[in-house]
């Protein structure tokens, strides 16, 4: 398990304790949890409403694929901070990441 860290919209930071050994995204853990997130796409980098800012930690995150790239280039809010949680395995290294759900619009 690592723990990560929830930006709410009120700045506090939410503490996430997650398995990384059964190869889950974050998206997938932000759903299973009830977190507001859609993912309407089932994880296949194709609707990006599963997109997060990173906040610290991003160093430790693998580059985003091309398909990943294209998708966040439609997002008029994203930055070079934002990923698409269902292309982020959770992997040890991002144990102590911080991110919050990229609000939409
Ligand atoms: S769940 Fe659709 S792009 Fe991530």
């Amino acid at each position: 398990m690592i723990t990560i860290y929830l930006m709410n919209a009120d700045g506090s930071q939410e503490p996430l304790e997650v398995p990384v050994n059964i190869n889950l995204s974050l998206m997938e853990v932000l759903r299973a949890g009830g977190y507001p997130i859609a993912g309407t796409c089932g994880g296949i980098a194709l609707c990006a409403t599963c997109a997060v800012d990173i906040l610290s930690g991003n160093e430790q995150l693998s580059p985003a694929g091309d398909q990943e790239l294209d998708m966040l280039d439609l997002l008029p809010q994203s930055t070079s901070a934002t990923r698409l949680g269902c292309q982020l395995r959770l992997r040890p290294e991002m144990d102590g990441m911080v991110f919050r759900i990229t609000p939409a619009g």
